[in-house]
């Protein structure tokens, strides 16, 4: 394996993607000095081919996130190599200008493995966005949040409570920035783009500066917005992106702008039965929504010229019911838990199975709309698609709910889906789930395209999405990697 300083100490024991440059332009890689794999820079148009090397003593296989490609270059897990294999990934960009990413999407280990190192990030430009001319090279910033545990000798620790700590995902003690802990930035006295991506394993961030300046948004997951949009804070659930315009002009040189993690509630079980107390808590470590601070930018340096953020972005078409297939019956995919075991539609992962619900004609734009289960005394809510088959793990469930253990729980879940990009046409909160809500809801951007969705305990969201140019199997899953590993994951046929 190899290893690099994350910390000060000994070295810490990584996986890590390598490359090297072919053909092309030197600007396609840009090294990460940490053990993320090395940024790649993609202009649309551009066909690419990258040869996976796995030098692994266990099978793996990449995904490259976001990005709208045929199902063999997709890193459907079918696909992993074993040790000493490789894989040839070929595709052309199709995306617009944006924030993406890649990692190991290997069965059954892909937390363990994006854990480790498998990860990377993807960045995208094209015309349009060339001529935003928004600020770029040394003021335009990656920031990858992730949170780690490290053992007394540096090495980084994964879950050791068993079960329960499973079930919630991995939540770290240290935040790492671009691989780094303790990251301050230095920075000048004009505008940024700091490009961020939620790399870590479970852990939900609500972004904030800590000065109580609004958050300006250009991008999300997908693309770049229509226009700016400000936030009072923005919600970054595991694997969503948010691209920021930040203004350091007018900014004293030598003080410090602290990007944080401010606190929020609701995400975690909300039980039926017992665990209460225990559940949302870490031990000795950052609780799930507590606040902490993420990244520190220094105002190191005066300069007088800075770009102007532009009024319009890129071109957007909100898709609405007439653009789509199913107006009227949009695909169902519901969100539970039972007995420690998170579901969708009640069913767990199969490598090439699809129900009925999952096959989508090519070339068609599907509404979809994802919900979590009810967990209310009578079973509420089993009525419907994919509901029906696992009574048996319902009527424990509501004998789970009386005895406390086990049962029916709701907490967030990150749902992503493979392949084109959605958009959100709705969300709705059930009044009994409003005081966590609360603390969350001005954190989302719905009006871009997107591939995660937060969808929160209580919570309902429709988003409409396109299936175009690719048939086969892509899969659609709980990006709490956790969650992904233990089966929270399908396919849809896509033919
Ligand atoms: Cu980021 Cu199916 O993954
Ligand atoms: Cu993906
Ligand atoms: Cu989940």
């Amino acid at each position: 394996p190899d290893t690099v300083s994350l910390k000060p100490g000994a070295a810490t024991n990584v996986l890590k993607y390598h490359a090297k440059l072919l053909k092309g332009p030197t600007t396609t890689l840009t090294y990460m000095p940490s053990y993320l794999g090395p940024t790649l820079n993609f202009v649309r148009g551009q066909k690419v081919r990258i040869i996976a090397y796995n030098d692994l003593p266990e099978q793996t296989v990449a995904h490259w996130h976001g990005l709208h490609v045929p199902q063999k270059m997709d890193g459907h897990p079918m696909y992993a190599i074993n040790p000493g294999e490789r894989y040839i990934y070929e595709f052309e960009i199709k995306n617009p200008a944006g924030t993406n990413w890649y990692h190991a999407h290997t069965h059954e280990k892909t937390a363990t493995q994006v854990y480790q190192g498998l990860a990377g990030l993807i960045t995208i430009s094209d015309e349009q966005e060339q001529k935003l001319a928004l600020p770029s090279d040394e003021y335009d910033l990656p920031i990858v949040i992730q949170d780690r545990r490290f053992t007394a000798d540096n090495q980084l620790q994964y879950l050791q409570h068993g079960r329960r700590e499973r079930i919630l995902g991995f939540l770290g003690d240290t935040i790492l920035i671009n691989g780094q802990i303790n990251r301050t930035i230095p920075v000048k006295t004009r505008a940024y783009r700091l490009r961020l991506l939620n790399g870590s394993n479970s852990r939900i961030y609500k972004l904030g500066w800590e000065d109580g300046t609004p958050l300006t948004a250009i991008g999300t997951d997908g693309a770049l917005l229509e226009k700016p949009e400000t936030f009072p804070y923005i919600m970054l659930a595991p694997a969503e992106r948010v691209e920021l315009w930040v203004d350091f002009s007018g900014r004293e040189v030598g003080s410090d702008l602290i990007l944080q993690s401010l606190e929020y509630h609701g995400v975690m079980p909300h039980m039926g039965g017992g665990m209460r107390g225990g559940m949302g808590m870490m031990r000795g470590g950052l609780a799930q929504g507590s606040k902490f601070p993420l990244v520190k930018f220094h105002i190191a340096e005066k300069t007088s010229e800075s770009p102007q953020l532009p009024a319009q972005l890129v071109k957007f078409q909100r898709l609405t019911d007439r653009d789509v297939a199913n107006p009227d019956k949009p695909i169902q995919i519901g969100l539970s838990m039972i007995h420690m075991s998170p579901k969708l539609n009640h069913r767990s992962f199969e490598m090439l199975a699809v129900a009925e619900w999952e096959k989508v004609p090519v070339n068609t734009i599907q509404k979809i709309r994802i919900y979590q289960e009810e967990h209310g005394m009578h079973g509420g809510g089993r009525r419907g698609m994919g509901r029906m088959e696992d009574d048996a793990d319902g009527m424990e469930g509501r004998g789970g709910r009386r005895g406390g253990r086990g049962g029916m729980m709701e907490m967030a879940h990150p749902i992503h889906l493979h392949e084109q990009q959605f958009q959100i046409l709705s969300r709705s909160i059930k009044d009994s789930h409003g005081s966590g809500y609360a603390t969350v809801k001005d954190g989302f951007i719905n009006n871009g395209w997107k591939d995660t969705v937060l969808v929160m305990p209580g919570e309902e969201v429709m988003i409409i999405k396109p299936f175009q140019d690719y048939t086969g199997l892509y899969l659609y899953h709980c990006h709490n990697l956790e969650h992904e590993d233990m089966g929270m994951m399908r396919n849809f046929l896509v033919s």
